[in-house]
Formats: structure tokens, C-alpha cells, sequence
């Protein structure tokens, strides 16, 4: 079979196209699945530049869809057919987050979705939602369950409320959509008054371009009535977050989700707690999380926004875009 590993010392010429062994026959508590797709999201692109440290030779990216092929003889949840999407944490179905690493995170700790077979254990999938392509659904695993547990588990979201949404990657795009579809006002930013115009096409009551209005935590106020928004979906990390507590109502909840501007800085803490602010770190979340992610797109039968699909070998280029920030939404590899 036809697989990717990364050589992150070399960057991103060290991703290589490679002949594996068939990995035969799943265990009884295991699927056989043959994947189809991939999406790229800032973590892989992270692991095949060698930001994120990985083993060499490791096989990149978290998310994958496909189709069931062959199961043990002890699953009852799948059978050949069916198509299937990965999950983040394969070993976090359900309850409390209780991992702090990526140790268990295929492309990370272990092998990831850039080949074309994979035999693993059911709970690393679930079904993916009715009649998507294998394109669509793999833009779930990372991006959408992120954005779902950022706004609707932790955030509680509710007909009504504000979202901020920052830049126009996979995860604030699947933001938008979850916050439209269900009934909340959003306020988009990004660097460019083109994708500002798209997000506005999407549903988006306010856009503003962040690299013009560098103080755009007051103008998001001033939009609300002085007030702030109800939920922000932080994905920039250090750079941006004090314009977010700006920007967030008393009480509001802000989702620290991102690294795009760095690791670590400082919080204005006198500043966040003068406004009450709940600030909640998260990695992506629960096959539970999942589950109901795609029980919600089933029923408004909603569709993720791709900005391009590459064929697995051009894995390179694919991440050269997403490096530039050229996207909008989603990028995916099909194979
Ligand atoms: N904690 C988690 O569970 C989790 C899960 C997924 C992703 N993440 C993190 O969330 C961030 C976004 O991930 P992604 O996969 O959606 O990335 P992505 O698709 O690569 O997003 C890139 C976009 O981010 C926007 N951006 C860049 N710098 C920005 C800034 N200073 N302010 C506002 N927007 C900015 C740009 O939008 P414009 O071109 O419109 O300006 C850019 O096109 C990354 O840091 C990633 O590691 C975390």
C-alpha cells in the first residue's frame, strides 16, 4: 500500500511517498479500513516541519476517511461498507478529558491517515455523516469536533448568542457554521478583505480585517453595544488574546484553542478577571463529542467548506498552501 512519512528534519521535501506491506486481516476488536481522504490542519503541518517532535519516519496527519473493508470477529458497530471517519483521541470515548499530550494522536504519537490501508481499533472511528464524501468527513476529526466542543459542550451555545470567530482556517470556519446553523450572531475577523467578503456570503453580521484594525477587540465591543461578544474561539494563542477578553462580555467564555501567533506570552489576568471571564483550554475532544458533532450535521445536513483537494504524493504542496494562509476552510488530500 501507498504511504506518506515525514522526515521533519529535512522539512517538508522529507515527506516521501513510500510502498508498505499490506497490513492483512484486522484482530477481533479491530476494523480494516481503506482510507480515501485526509485534511491538513496547523498540528500535522507542526509534525512534518518539525515543530512538533515526532519520530522519523512517522506516518503525518490525524484525520482520515474511508470505507470499512473487513471486521473482527467481536464488532458489532461497523460492518464492510460502511464509511467511516477517525477519531483524535482514540482511547477518549466519552466523559472528562484525562490527557494533557499527543501521545495517543495518530500522525503524532502514533502513525496517522496518509496511507491508503489502516487496521485499528473500532473506537479510533465513527460513522460519518449520511451521504458525505470521504473529502468532506475527513475534515471532521481535528477541525469540526474542535469547534463543536469549543462552542456547543463548553460553551453551551444557545439561539441568540455571539460568537467571535478569528481568521478563516478550518477551525473558524466550522465555527461560523456551527454558530449560524444554530441560531447565533457572528462576528468574523481576517487579513483580508476578499475572504472578509466570503465570510460575509456565509452569514457573518460584522467582519473586520484584523491587520487594519489592530484593535479590533474594541470595534467587536462597540458592535455589540458596548457589551462583547457571548463566546470567542481563540485560535491565535498569545497575539491575540488580550484583544479576545476585550472583546468578550462580562462573563463570557473564551475558547483557548490556538498557537498561530506562538506558544506562550502573557495574559492580562487583571484584565480577565475584572471581566469575569470563563477561559477554557481544549484539545479537540471525546469520540463522543464526535458522534453528536455528526448526529447535528445529519440533521441541519450541513457541508464543511474545501478550498482545495490534492492527491496523497502532493502532500507537500497541499501544506506549502496552508503555510502561506492562501486557504479558506479546509484543505484535504484524496487518494
Ligand atoms: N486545541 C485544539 O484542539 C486545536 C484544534 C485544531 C486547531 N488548533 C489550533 O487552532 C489554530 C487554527 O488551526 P487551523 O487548523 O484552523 O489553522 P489554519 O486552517 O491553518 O488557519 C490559518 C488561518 O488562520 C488565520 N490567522 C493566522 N494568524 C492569525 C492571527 N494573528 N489572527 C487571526 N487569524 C489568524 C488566517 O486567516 P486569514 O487568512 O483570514 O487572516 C489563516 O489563513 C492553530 O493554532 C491550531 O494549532 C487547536
Amino acid at each position: 500500500m501507498k504511504a506518506i512519512q515525514a522526515h521533519p528534519q529535512q522539512g517538508l521535501d522529507g515527506l516521501t511517498l513510500v510502498d508498505l506491506p499490506d497490513p492483512g486481516d484486522p484482530g477481533p476488536n479491530a476494523i480494516r479500513v481503506r482510507v480515501h481522504a485526509t485534511s491538513l490542519n496547523f498540528h500535522d503541518l507542526g509534525v512534518v516541519t518539525g515543530r512538533l517532535p515526532v519520530a522519523d519516519g512517522r506516518i503525518p496527519m490525524a484525520d482520515g476517511a474511508g470505507v470499512v473493508e473487513a471486521v473482527g470477529s467481536e464488532i458489532t458497530e461497523f460492518k464492510p461498507g460502511d464509511h467511516v471517519v477517525s477519531t483524535f483521541f482514540p482511547t477518549w470515548l466519552d466523559g472528562e478529558a484525562t490527557l494533557a499530550d499527543f501521545a495517543t494522536t495518530p500522525g503524532d504519537g502514533i502513525d496517522g491517515y496518509a496511507r491508503e490501508v489502516v487496521i485499528a481499533p473500532a473506537t479510533s472511528f465513527t460513522r460519518a455523516p449520511a451521504g458525505w464524501s470521504h473529502a468532506a468527513a475527513a475534515t471532521l476529526t481535528t477541525a469540526g469536533v474542535t469547534a463543536w466542543r469549543a462552542l456547543v459542550v463548553n460553551g453551551g451555545l444557545k439561539v441568540g448568542d455571539s460568537v467571535l470567530v478569528l481568521g478563516t482556517g478550518g477551525v473558524s470556519i466550522f465555527a461560523l457554521q456551527i454558530a449560524r446553523a444554530m441560531g447565533a450572531t457572528v462576528i468574523a475577523t481576517s487579513s483580508s478583505d476578499e475572504k472578509l467578503e466570503r465570510l460575509r456570503s456565509m452569514g457573518a453580521a460584522h467582519c473586520i480585517n484584523y491587520r487594519r484594525d489592530e484593535d479590533w477587540g474594541d470595534r467587536v465591543r462597540a458592535l455589540t453595544g458596548g457589551i462583547g461578544v457571548d463566546h470567542v474561539v481563540e485560535v491565535g494563542g498569545p497575539g491575540t488574546l488580550a484583544q479576545s477578553i476585550k472583546a468578550a462580555r462580562v462573563s463570557g467564555h473564551i475558547s483557548l484553542i490556538g498557537v498561530l501567533t506562538g506558544r506562550e506570552g502573557v495574559v492580562p489576568t487583571g484584565m480577565l478577571m475584572a471581566r469575569q471571564q470563563r477561559l477554557q483550554g481544549l484539545i479537540v475532544g471525546s469520540r463522543r463529542h464526535q458522534m453528536d458533532l455528526i448526529r447535528g450535521i445529519d440533521a441541519v445536513h450541513g457541508h464543511p467548506v474545501i478550498d482545495r483537494s490534492f492527491p496523497l504524493a502532493a502532500i507537500a504542496k497541499a501544506f506549502r498552501l496552508q503555510a502561506t494562509g492562501g486557504h479558506f476552510g479546509k484543505i484535504v488530500l484524496e487518494f
